[in-house]
């Protein structure tokens, strides 16, 4: 049966040229470059300079995939920006990245999903290229968390960072089966009772501020392990595929153990894992679209691979996305 199918055609990222050890923090924290790597598997992170804003990221992270595309803006129906850090309040961030690439036809427009923004976002994306409404989508995933860090929580402050990715989406004719190119499968989730887990004590309507993140970790570090390979599972599933199909998973980048935990209930060996979480903390909604563009760059993931990408973050919010690079 032929479908419309959402096919990858650029891809690119950013990251801000601040490099910041986890040595740096052991001068006001107490804390250690092992124990960050022990539990985390971060070794250091970017942080945006002062004045440089999660657009500016954004756009970056925008012309690297316009670039890899070979498109130019005029070729593009809309932009999604996932953020939980825009620039202000209002307008979107996307907006924003539309105005700085002279786009001015079709619609922009952000998505909050914390963590799993970009799954979100890809999913949104997806459906409105199967539907007809969009040929080029834009899909952005762009974070300044360092902007909302409290500097005396070692619990929390060691393990974000800033930065973008972006990936280019085009509609393209498949036959409706699990060899087509392109997006094949998506699994999407929440569940509100889990809210204060993982949340931002401040905002508009509440405190008029915009607040710092707090974290409960452990409880965060079991849903993940418990729910990403469950979703992971699902989106394949429904693409007509199993964990034995896998070329790469490429995870949401906030710690290398749930990294591990995932890939071991989905029987999949480390080998065939994007990792980048090393080189640049958790960023939130960028952490995919930032491990999609360099597990390219590396010649890691090749063109017919089978991926499948997965996040959980604040909400909770988690899913999944099955694609054929
Ligand atoms: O992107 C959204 C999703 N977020 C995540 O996926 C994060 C999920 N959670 C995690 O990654 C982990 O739970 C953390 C990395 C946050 C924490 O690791 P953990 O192994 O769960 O450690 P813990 O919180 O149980 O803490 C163990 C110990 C505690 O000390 P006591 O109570 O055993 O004396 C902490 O106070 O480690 C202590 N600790 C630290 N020590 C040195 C916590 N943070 C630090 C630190 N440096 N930075």
């Amino acid at each position: 049966m032929q479908t419309h199918r959402a096919i990858i055609k650029g891809v690119g990222h950013y990251l801000p040229e601040r490099v910041v050890p986890n040595s740096e923090f052991e001068k006001t924290l107490d804390t250690s470059d092992a124990w960050i790597r022990t539990r985390t598997g971060i070794e250091r992170r970017h942080f945006a300079a002062e004045g440089q804003l999660t657009s500016d990221l954004a756009i970056r992270a925008a012309r690297a995939a316009l670039r890899d595309a070979v498109l130019s803006v005029d070729e593009i129906d809309a932009v999604i920006v996932a953020t939980s850090t825009p620039d202000q309040t209002f307008p979107s961030t996307a907006t924003k990245v539309q105005a700085a690439l002279d786009m001015t036809h079709g619609f922009a427009f952000d998505l909050q999903a914390v963590c799993a923004g970009f799954v979100f976002a890809l999913s949104n994306a997806n459906a409105m290229i199967v539907s007809g409404q969009a040929r080029r989508v834009m899909v952005i995933g762009a974070e300044t968390f360092s902007r909302i860090m409290d500097w005396q929580d070692r619990s929390t402050c060691v393990l974000f960072g800033d930065g973008a990715g972006a990936v280019i989406l085009e509609a393209s004719e498949g036959t409706g089966g699990p060899n087509d190119q392109g997006i094949l499968a998506t699994d999407l989730h929440s569940d509100g009772r889990f809210n204060s887990l993982l949340y931002v004590d401040g905002g508009v309507s509440s405190t008029q501020t915009t607040g710092v993140l707090k974290m409960e970790g452990p409880e965060i570090f079991k849903h993940a392990v418990q729910k990403l390979a469950q979703t992971a599972e699902t989106a394949l599933a429904k693409a007509g595929l199993t964990d034995r199909d896998v070329d790469w998973i490429v995870p949401h980048q906030a710690n290398l153990r749930i990294i591990k935990a995932t890939a071991q209930k989905m029987h999949v060996p480390m080998e065939r894992v994007v990792v980048t979480v090393q080189n640049h903390g958790n960023t939130s909604a960028a952490s995919i679209p930032i491990a999609l563009s360099v597990g390219a760059a590396r010649g890691q993931i090749k063109p017919g691979d089978l991926l499948v990408a997965e996040a959980i973050g604040g909400g909770l919010t988690w899913g999944s996305v099955v694609l054929r690079w």
